[in-house]
């Protein structure tokens, strides 16, 4: 789970790098690494720590060439030897590489047995390793033949200190892109065609198996089999300006921020962008959402609003266990993947095992180039804008904000709403931007929360309906930025166990924005209350009873049950924001994390 990048071209390709790492660290932030050919031998600098620390240290010539890297650890600790570019034992050859080498083991033996030293605890170092045992004057062909030694997944940049002109690339199963811009004097590979910047570029996809070997101002791509092939180019944009936080501090909040826009931007058009998946939903029996942490939480309320607005039986199934269900993968099953980065291993895996059942596939989405959107037979494309933060949140709310607008056409169309109801939905639906807009102008309010209830370490978060999926993502947005241990619980079903562990050290924030099920979750308020917790409510204005209940309460403005999860996210996330800057927590960069997880 890394951001591979390279460039060949008549700038200075380190500082093209740099500013491509940048652009990618959101895959992962352990360490980062930067290698290129000068006067025949491999220059390179590799650091442990973010790209700051490597800016620090990076003292390299100019290079027209080079290939760099931003690494999420999983074989290995983090520590500068085991940065990328990883190199063999000679040091004739570079090598980046995103994904996991499963029979890495296997070679190492196989490798060490004939003598071989190796440096690092990485999978990679042995496909480096294996490049230089097999080279014997062609760098294209002692790639290739590592190739076909491998197992497992990659995206991988190679160079030669004998070929200083050329990189080799090959993607399997991992996004790998290759932009040449529109004078053909610039060829950027990246993990993620948000590197590019500027220019109008011809970007190369490479499908699984696929390599290539880029010269200046010529790319030569080649098949599975090896074969010379030629592909099709997308024209793509380059973004005029670099992701900025402006005058906020982290990205985060001002994400948070963006919320009132991103969700009406997420309803512009909406009839023409969900088009093509009406004719999926004619023929569906059923519909299986998928995703990964926050976009999981998404097709949890989806289920809700496709069983409320059009009684469609609906599923939400976490990506990495949903491919083992085959049972759901009837061809009637229509399938729903829900990321923000469509990168994502877990979902791309279960997309696949789905399609390959014979369902049929709509990706919700907020980046138009990525796999998913590539592989998924339909998109919805969530126009939040680039989501830089490692904690998600207005792609929550876009998400949802299109599932209910498609819950609302398909109601309408199958007339299990009526004329009254869906307007009513669709005018709720049209007040929740200044909704949100309300919550966020309680920021002071929500911090001073946070900052009260900043030193416990323990939390429930508790809801019915819609108010259950809203307590995950809040108790997920919580734990992932602040270390602290926070469970999103069914209010229903704290009773059956972990009430236990309820004392006065244990707050409780219960979610209380869900009219259906008001009485109960009153009821389940006193209970907790009983044990002694410390209770935090998040409550609709209409139910003042709460406030002889909880010690605190964060009011949200009424609206329709469906519609709820908007605001009281909204809350949840100002929150969790509030709480580990209280702490002192890397907001944007949580430990051990990386914003797109691409290995299963
Ligand atoms: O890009 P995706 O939506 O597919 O990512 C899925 C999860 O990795 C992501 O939502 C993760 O849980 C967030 N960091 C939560 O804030």
């Amino acid at each position: 789970m890394c951001g591979v990048f390279g460039y060949i071209g008549e700038k200075n390709a380190v500082d093209v790098c740099l500013s491509g790492l940048e652009q990618l660290e959101y895959r992962g932030y352990d360490s980062t690494g930067i290698a290129g050919v000068h006067q025949g031998t491999i220059s390179f600098c590799k650091k442990a720590g973010k790209l700051s620390e490597l800016k620090k240290v990076i003292q390299m010539q100019p290079l027209s060439l080079a290939i760099a890297h931003t690494r999420w650890a999983t074989h290995g600790k983090v520590s500068d030897q085991n940065a990328h570019p990883q190199f063999d034992e000679k040091g004739s050859v570079a090598l980046i590489h995103n994904g996991i080498i499963e029979n890495y083991n296997v070679l190492k033996e196989e490798l060490r047995t004939q003598g071989v030293r190796f440096a690092s605890e990485t999978d990679s170092e042995v496909i480096a390793q294996l490049i230089a045992k097999y080279y014997q004057g062609d760098f294209l062909e002692a790639f290739h033949k590592t190739l076909s030694r491998l197992k497992g997944i990659f995206a991988l940049l190679a160079i030669h200190k004998n070929h200083p002109d050329e990189i080799v690339a090959s993607a399997l199963h991992c996004p790998l892109a290759i932009a040449i811009n529109e004078q053909g004097t610039e060829t950027i590979l990246s993990s993620d065609p948000c590197t590019l910047i500027g220019d109008n570029y011809n970007v190369i996809f490479l499908q699984s198996g696929e390599s290539a070997k880029i010269q200046k101002g010529k790319v030569s791509l080649y098949g599975k089999s090896l074969e010379q092939i030629d592909k099709k180019s997308t024209r793509i944009e380059g973004s005029s300006q670099k992701p900025s936080k402006g005058s906020f501090e982290h990205f985060m909040i001002k994400e948070i921020f963006e919320q009132p826009l991103t969700i009406q931007k997420a309803s512009l058009n909406i009839e023409h962008r969900m088009a093509p998946t009406f004719e999926l939903f004619r023929d569906a029996s059923r519909v299986l959402f998928l995703g990964c942490g926050t976009s999981a939480h998404a097709g949890q309320i989806g289920t809700l609003f496709l069983e409320d607005f059009v009684g469609i039986p609906a599923i939400s199934e976490i990506a990495s266990e949903a491919r083992y269900r085959v049972s759901l993968m009837e061809p009637t099953t229509l399938c729903i993947a829900m990321s923000q980065s469509g990168e994502t291993a877990d979902t791309l895996s279960a997309l696949r095992a789905v399609q390959s059942h014979g369902c049929k596939t709509i990706a919700i989405c907020n980046s138009l180039n990525s796999t998913l959107a590539r592989e998924a037979d339909t998109m919805i494309f969530l126009q939040a804008g680039p989501e830089i933060s490692v904690c998600s949140t207005k792609a929550f709310t876009s998400q949802i904000a299109t599932l209910a607008l498609l819950g609302i056409r398909l109601g309408k169309e199958r007339k299990t709403l009526s004329l009254k109801e869906e307007e009513q939905l669709l005018q709720a639906l049209e007040r929740i931007p200044s909704e949100v807009q309300c919550v966020l102008d309680q920021a002071s309010w929500i911090e001073k929360m946070a900052q009260k209830y900043a030193d416990f370490n323990n939390f429930f978060f508790m809801g019915r309906r819609y108010m259950f999926p809203t307590a995950l993502e809040s108790a997920l947005k919580l734990k992932e930025i602040s270390y602290v241990n926070a469970n999103g619980y069914p209010a229903g079903e704290l009773k059956h166990g972990p009430l236990a562990l309820l004392d006065a050290q244990f707050p409780v924030i219960a979610f209380c924005a869900n009219l259906a099920t008001e009485e109960k979750i009153v009821s389940n308020l006193m209970e907790v209350k009983a044990r002694g917790a410390p209770i935090l409510a998040i409550a609709p204005h209409h139910l003042t009873s709460v406030k002889e209940i909880a010690d605190d309460v964060i009011w949200v403005p009424d609206t329709l049950d469906p519609l709820a999860p908007f605001a009281s996210t909204v809350v949840g996330q100002l929150f969790a924001y509030f709480f580990a800057k209280t702490r002192g927590c890397a907001i944007d960069q949580p430990r051990n994390l990386a914003k797109s997880v691409t290995v299963e």
